[in-house]
């Protein structure tokens, strides 16, 4: 007989319950709750296996699969009382539906083990967070082309070190991460299908003695195969940590997004105004209007990238197979997709939202010399000059144009001739940012044709 105070699980070997504190460290049900979904989908399917290969009957079966639906309507109602005595969701389930379909609930736990079994569960619930992720990147992407098809022609300034370059278009500025997100996007499908293994057969470690058909119960739930070996199986996080490592290159390209956006939206560059939707105002300065959405994305790389960090060294050392360390995995998983989600979701927003000041873009644009590059190529085509020679050149007029005040156009054609002779009036043309981000036709430039050609591209992908 089974002691009152110890587990009813296993409390055959037991004489007493746990300690107070042996139960607070060891229980996970207040966060794995949220695999109950997962957990009961797992346990139908096995059920239904265990039937058909004649090792349950197939009454057991069916009270314990419509058992199972009734702990998840009370589950989704609200109305189920989770019990930290019962450490997880594996045995709060199992426990309830004994109380509801009794001694059949004590034969689905034939032929598995919790380890198969939260493998199961958490892989389940990570590949629906994959596929939450490409959703929510392709909703990002697609607020990024909207973008950039009405901005294909809008020049604005291109940096290196965050010092005006050349020109470039807010098209193709767009454009730039939608590649970004687009990588991330087929990371996160990589991961999807290489994690889609089941894991459930695998039993404690080892496999099992009884005929069970692997196979079904994958195809059951949607996995491409059962998992090659059952000690890998049960002792495998991979998944979890592509999740976390996928979700950490997003958190970091959202985050100099983010930059971006907090930069441009300041008083001193004024490139774009965000909508009263995203920002906050401040208690005491009556004219701020705080980027506080880009602010809070730029900082989720620290939590997503830090649990990333933290399942790794969870996971470093641990000898095979499951060992209690990886109850530690789910709610780093689940802190990280839930923040992803949420800065994918406000990225969105904000995109879609957010009013570019053209004027103001044109004009950072023709500041900064930042067509001193479009003289210098035009001294090599028109005047035959090496580039290096053309360099100097330039060099030399952009310095006479500081010295002035005023920007390359600005110069007269007798200044520009003392600097150079075989400079004629052509030069003019190349001189305006317009004819700048014209002429970078080169596949991938920022040239408008180009931007465009790459927006078509991307809508053929997207379908
Ligand atoms: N709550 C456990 C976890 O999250 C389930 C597996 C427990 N397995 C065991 N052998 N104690 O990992």
């Amino acid at each position: 007989m089974t002691d009152k105070k110890s587990n009813a699980m296993w409390g055959g070997r037991f004489a007493a319950g746990p300690d107070a504190i042996m139960e607070a460290i060891n229980a996970s049900i207040g966060f794995d709750k949220r695999l109950a979904s997962q957990d009961i989908a797992g346990s139908r399917a096995h059920a239904l296996m265990l039937a058909q290969q004649g090792i349950i009957t197939d009454s057991d079966a069916q009270a314990i699969r419509e058992g199972l639906l009734t702990v998840l309507s009370e589950i989704e109602a609200g109305e189920f009382v989770f019990s930290t005595a019962l450490e997880d969701i594996h045995m709060n389930v199992e426990s309830r539906l004994k109380e509801i379909i009794g001694e059949p609930a004590g034969r689905l736990h034939t032929a598995r083990s919790r380890n198969d079994q939260v493998a199961t569960d958490f892989k389940l619930w990570t590949r629906d967070q994959m596929d939450a992720a490409v959703s929510g990147l392709e909703a990002l992407i697609r607020a990024l082309m909207a973008q950039a098809e009405k901005g294909a022609d809008w020049v604005m300034p291109g940096f290196t070190h965050l010092q005006t370059a050349q020109p470039v278009t807010w098209g193709h500025h767009m454009m730039a991460y939608v590649e970004m997100f687009g990588r991330d996007m087929s990371r996160f499908k990589d991961a999807r299908a290489r994690m889609n293994e089941s894991p459930l057969g695998s039993a404690a470690l080892a496999g099992t003695g009884f005929p069970i058909d692997r196979h079904m119960t994958a195809e059951a739930l949607g996995f491409d195969r059962p998992t090659a070996n059952s000690l890998d199986a049960v002792a495998d996080r991979d998944f979890g940590l592509e999740f976390l490592s996928c979700a950490s290159i997003t958190a970091m390209h959202l985050s100099r997004f983010a930059e971006e956006l907090v930069i441009w939206s300041s008083a001193q560059f004024r490139f774009v105004a965000l909508s009263d939707r995203f920002s906050t105002g401040s208690s005491i300065m009556p004219q701020k209007k705080n980027p506080d959405a880009a602010e809070l994305i730029r900082a989720k790389v620290g939590r997503i990238f830090g649990a990333n960090v933290a399942l790794m060294m969870v996971m470093k050392g641990l000898p095979l197979a499951y060992s209690k360390d990886m109850q530690e995995d789910k709610e780093q998983v689940f802190d990280a997709a839930d923040n992803l989600m949420l800065a994918l979701a406000a990225m969105t927003g904000m995109v879609s939202d957010m009013n570019a000041n053209t004027d103001n873009l044109r004009a950072a644009a023709a500041s900064g010399f930042s067509t001193a590059t479009d003289l210098a190529d035009w001294l090599v085509r028109e005047a035959g000059l090496p580039f290096r020679d053309a360099h100097h050149v330039t060099g030399a007029l952009v310095a006479m144009a500081e010295k002035k005040g005023c920007d390359l156009p600005d110069l007269s054609l007798e200044e520009m001739t003392s600097v150079h002779e075989a400079i004629t009036e052509g030069v003019y043309n190349v001189l305006t940012v317009e004819n700048s981000v014209a002429s970078r036709t080169s596949y991938g430039g920022t040239a408008p044709s180009q931007v465009r050609a790459q927006i078509a591209r991307w809508k053929e992908v997207l379908g």
